[in-house]
């Protein structure tokens, strides 16, 4: 790895979350965190993570700090940022510092959006820059990547691919369009706040035991060209019906999984059935998606958004709205949190 010329030991980095059309379930290999199947997701610009790291060259710590929306990280929480940072230390030779690290998301952690993509993007930019390696966002994602899949597409900005590959070298993200190509609207539709039962992380390594893991892998790749085709031709009424089809097949898996995994709740379907009659009944061009959670992220043209969001609040099982569009891909910034 190269060195940049001035030395500063600390950063920090912004990162959108994402969501993807094409999701990322099952891992072919744990350890460099190499998918089953490429993934393809529009960053999310209004739902993002800030986080400051400064690498303690003096000696003072003899652990990683981390403190994250106000509280101090610890057990298995902690011990993931700190497997990250060894990961860079590594990379950039200097295993002794340890760092401070201090992380903030403008988004509620327990309202299911995929906080791990934008924090452990923006934890790899700002880690990395701190310590003085000057990368290319192309191997940055493959560095977000060991830390949390989804977080190598959170690097780039607009509408992403992420290459299954087999290796660092190849299994990266790379930017499809860029943000101001298609300002596409993510309605999130949250139902429920309670923390998930059994986090991504986990339910990765349990697609290879449901029956249909392989069916929806062949479905996806039968997919991926169509789904690049209407995002190229700015075409949601290609575009959303794909999408559905993904993650329902995606859950299909995980409810079928050995344990199974159930993350639907109640609010989940009626805002599903509630979607799809406003679609056939009245020509409302929406379409669903939904993460390792409960609720349900709405895509849907600017045009729409409003009318959406009135609707939305007519469902007793919506708590809470959240919307964005597509955004930049991770950056540094010059306010540090500390
Ligand atoms: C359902 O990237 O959160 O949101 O690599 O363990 O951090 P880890 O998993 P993560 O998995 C994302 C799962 C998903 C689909 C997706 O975003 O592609």
């Amino acid at each position: 790895m190269q060195r940049s010329g001035t030395m500063s030991f600390k950063a920090t980095a912004r990162a959108g979350s994402n969501i993807a059309f094409i999701k990322y379930w099952g891992v072919a290999d744990p350890h460099l965190n190499i998918p089953l199947n490429n993934s393809i997701s529009m960053t999310l610009g209004a739902l993002h993570t800030t986080t400051t790291v400064e690498w303690d060259v003096a000696g003072y710590l003899s652990a990683d700090q981390i403190v994250i929306d106000g509280v101090r990280a610890e057990g298995p929480k902690a011990e993931r940022v700190t497997r990250h940072l060894d990961f860079i230390r590594h990379l950039a030779g200097d295993r002794r510092f340890r760092a401070r690290v201090v992380s903030r998301n403008n988004f509620p952690m327990a309202s299911g959006i995929a906080s791990s993509a934008s924090a452990f993007a923006a934890l790899t930019m700002a880690a990395c820059t701190a310590i003085g390696l000057s990368l290319d966002r192309t191997q940055l994602s493959a560095i977000a990547r060991r830390g949390s899949g989804s977080a190598s597409r959170s690097i780039f900005g607009g509408y992403v691919e992420w290459e299954r590959g087999g290796s660092d070298a190849t299994s990266v993200a790379r930017q499809l369009f860029p943000p101001d190509y298609w300002p596409l609207r993510d309605v999130v539709a949250v139902v429920s706040t309670n923390e998930k039962t059994v986090s991504s992380q986990n339910g990765h390594a349990l697609a290879l035991t449901s029956p249909l893991n392989s069916a929806r892998v062949d479905a996806v790749y039968g997919m991926l060209h169509e789904v690049r085709n209407a995002i190229a031709l700015r075409d949601l009424e290609h575009l959303g019906p794909l999408i559905e089809q993904d993650a329902l097949a995606m859950h299909a898996v995980m409810m079928t999984s050995r344990p199974s995994l159930l993350y639907w709740q109640p609010g989940t379907l009626e805002v599903l059935h509630a979607v799809r009659r406003w679609r056939e009944e009245d020509g409302l061009p929406v379409y669903f998606t939904i993460d390792a959670g409960p609720n349900v992220h709405l895509l849907c043209e600017p045009a729409f958004e409003r009318e959406l969001l009135r609707r939305l609040q007519t469902l007793s099982s919506v708590r809470t709205v959240m919307t964005s569009g597509p955004g930049e891909g991770a950056e540094v910034i010059d306010q540090h949190l500390f």
